[in-house]
């Protein structure tokens, strides 16, 4: 029987997301340094998992109408960010996917009436909210197949969720252990000036979020989503968040919860939030 072997949150900001900022302390500012440890943390936390396959849904993976699950058997590639070529250019990228795992995720979502895609092209390309912290962090050797997931806009809080369940439940029949990560901010309203930090309010609502996801309070967090989503203007409506605690309370395991970091990007606020699976 496969599980759900990790789940974690994480941070694509691209200003911590060079090769030379994580290891070769060419860092913009201080003020980044704790996401920036946190990630490599978090790094750890996911080789510790052993995953066979790790799903990502990433905030920059937008589609409007269906989900689309990503099954193309080899992501290869070369990405230059379309709105931050500047810090993130040129970052080849060779994964391996994972097409049987991607198409039992996209039959089950059918099953249940979801409007979905089973892409499988090489030229569908990677996003820098998957790239960056995968080839940067989580997963420098890219050897663990990825299989991204949409955000998709169409999609309400209660259809992201279900779609978490969906992936718990076919980790399990997988016989793999899976590893899921949600790439997004928790508090997101931008302003320029990439040091910025949330107000103190929006910072103390990303904490309380925080604090109820390592407590292991799926359901009480779910049940607070939509309002602290709509309160914060949560990255993405907070969809990515919906798809974790989807998947972590479908899931019959428990997790051992460590909170790496929590910084700032340009006003949003971003939590490093590793769930081991125990068992
Ligand atoms: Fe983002």
């Amino acid at each position: 029987m496969g599980i759900l072997a990790g789940a974690f949150l994480t941070v694509h900001t691209p200003r911590y997301c060079t090769y030379e900022a994580a290891f070769e302390g060419k860092l913009a500012s201080e003020v980044f340094r704790p996401v920036r440890d946190g990630l490599v943390k978090q790094g750890r936390d996911v080789a510790e998992v052993r995953a066979d396959v790790v799903v990502i849904n990433s905030c920059h993976l937008i589609s409007t109408f269906p989900t689309v699950v990503d099954g193309t058997p080899r992501h290869q590639g070369v990405l230059t960010a379309q709105e931050a070529p500047e810090l993130i250019h040129g970052v080849a990228y060779d994964y391996p996917g994972d097409y049987e795992l991607a198409a039992a995720l996209v039959a089950r979502g059918k099953a249940h009436g979801h409007q979905c895609i089973l892409a499988n092209d090489i030229h569908y390309p990677l996003d820098y909210g998957t790239v960056m912290p995968m080839a940067c962090y989580l997963d420098r050797a890219q050897r663990t197949p990825l299989v991204p997931v949409s955000v998709c806009l169409s999609n309400d809080l209660d259809e992201c969720f279900a779609w978490g369940r969906y992936l718990a439940q076919v980790a399990r029949e997988s016989h793999k252990r899976v590893g899921f990560v949600a790439s997004g901010s928790v508090s997101h309203k931008l302003v320029r000036g990439p040091e910025r930090w949330p107000s103190a309010e929006d910072q103390e609502l990303d904490h309380r979020f925080a604090r109820l996801l390592a407590d292991g309070e799926y359901e009480k967090l779910w049940g607070w989503l939509p309002e602290f989503a709509a309160t914060t203007k949560a990255e993405m409506g907070g969809r990515h968040l919906a798809m974790l605690l989807g998947a972590v309370l479908e899931s019959a395991q428990r997790f051992t919860s460590r909170v790496h970091a929590y910084g700032p990007s340009s006003g949003s606020g971003n939590y490093v939030v590793s769930l081991l699976g125990r068992w």
